[in-house]
């Protein structure tokens, strides 16, 4: 049963019915579904919830497919983690890892998007899906298609990470590399979009896609104990993902499935692109930038939902930090070496964004701080770039003994 109305352009007002449709007509808008909250409400319970699967369609109600699932079983309700040493290191006590690499089949927070966007597609009888990608969406795209029986057409920059191209490729999609930066892919995949009347996922799919990214904010606010945090660090590329955790917030709110209580979203972007945190950060208009960083999966000049998340941030009092791609570095290996969690170049992003914001008192607000870490570090492996090993030995006990005795001889 459905429990969308149709969709509405979040600029304008203007309503659509559920089509596959880019933008608003009249001002280029984004458009968002919107929900009959008087029937979520009779079935859409903290007691309902509980008796689920643990995946992402336990908030199905609040998601805008009007059939049952087909992509995404078992996706989703990943690990919210009490990080004591992490928070000890930083200086914030009341600090949350939403672990978001785990327990999605292609080890990103995309595999959420692609579950409500692919699901809508065989709603629409589509055959051919397809995106425009920094590589983790690429990734979701490609699994998806195969997992529901759907072609599937990824156009990316063509230097991504090698572990993105593969893990794309791996599923059967066909995979075009594209010279130039996201931007250009992107446009690119507008003019496909209308040109081949294909379900691209990022664009006139984008209405469904982005709610998926609203089930990390409610399996927050559910493993809080159906509680908001008092902050959340968000890794920023397109904007989408920031909007999404307050839309999700606001939702439970208006069913009372929460207290409405203040929360503040901060945003995460490395230096080398980080237009909507700058934005923030002097209070000016978002001007689009050329990427330069190693932060690949963030590396969006021209934010589609720029403007957005700047008002987001802004109206839930957060706030944003630009860390260097060497902090970035810090940032993965400080995670992985507090808590035992392997982060991607996003997660790395979002730490240093962490211990800048702790400096300069942004969480003084007392609560819980949730940092979203929403892919895999093995993703990005060559970002970490030295060479691994402490050292290298043939087999003989005698060459580890030298190596060990040599090595605690150093550190007496
Ligand atoms: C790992 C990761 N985190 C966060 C984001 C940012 O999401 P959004 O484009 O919704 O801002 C992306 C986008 O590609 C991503 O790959
Ligand atoms: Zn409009």
């Amino acid at each position: 049963m459905s429990h969308v109305l149709g969709l509405k352009c979040k600029e304008c007002g203007r309503t659509y019915p559920k089509e596959p449709v880019a933008a608003c007509s009249e001002c280029w808008g984004g458009l968002e579904p919107v929900y009959d909250l008087d029937r979520v409400r009779a079935t859409f319970t903290r007691e309902a919830v509980a008796g689920r699967p643990r995946d992402l369609w336990r908030y199905r109600e609040l998601l805008p497919i009007d059939g049952e699932p087909v992509v995404g079983i078992g996706t989703g309700f990943t690990p919210l983690i009490r990080a004591h040493r992490l928070g000890a290191a930083l200086g914030i006590p009341d600090l949350w890892i939403k672990y978001d690499a785990a327990c999605h089949p292609t080890l990103s927070f995309k595999d959420r998007l692609v579950a409500v966007s692919l699901t809508k597609a065989r709603e629409f009888g589509l055959t051919t899906v397809g995106c425009a990608s920094t590589g983790n969406l690429a990734n979701a795209v490609a699994a998806g298609a195969a997992a529901a029986g759907l072609s599937a057409v990824v156009l990316v920059p063509k230097d991504l990470e090698a572990a993105k191209l593969t893990a794309t490729a791996v599923y059967g999609a066909t995979l075009v590399g594209v010279e130039g930066n996201y931007d250009r892919v992107n446009r690119l995949c507008a003019q496909i979009a209308d040109r081949y009347g294909w379900g691209i996922v990022n664009v006139n799919l984008r209405a469904y896609y982005g709610e998926g990214s609203k089930t990390v904010g409610f399996e927050v606010a559910e493993q809080l104990g159906w509680r908001l945090p008092r902050h959340v660090v968000a890794p920023m590329a397109g904007g989408s993902l920031v909007t999404k955790v307050e839309r999700a917030f606001q939702q439970l709110a208006s069913l009372s499935l929460v207290d409405d209580a203040p929360f503040s979203l901060h945003g995460a972007q490395p230096q080398g692109c980080s237009p909507i945190a700058r934005a923030v950060r002097e209070g000016s208009p978002l001007r689009p930038v050329k990427p330069d960083t190693i932060v690949r999966s963030l590396a969006i000049g021209d934010p589609a939902d720029g403007l957005a998340a700047v008002a987001a941030i802004r109206r839930t009092g957060g706030s944003a930090a630009e860390p260097t791609d060497p902090e970035v570095l810090d940032g993965i290996r400080l995670l992985a070496q507090t808590e035992g969690l392997f982060a991607e170049t996003a997660g790395g992003t979002v730490v240093a964004t962490a211990r800048q914001l702790a400096e300069s008192g942004a969480f003084a607000e007392p609560g819980p701080v949730v940092l979203l870490v929403t892919g895999h570090g093995l993703k990005t492996v060559e970002a970490l770039r030295s060479v691994p090993f402490t050292t290298v030995i043939d087999g003989r006990l005698e060459s580890f003994e030298a190596f060990w005795e040599g090595r605690a001889a150093l550190s007496a």
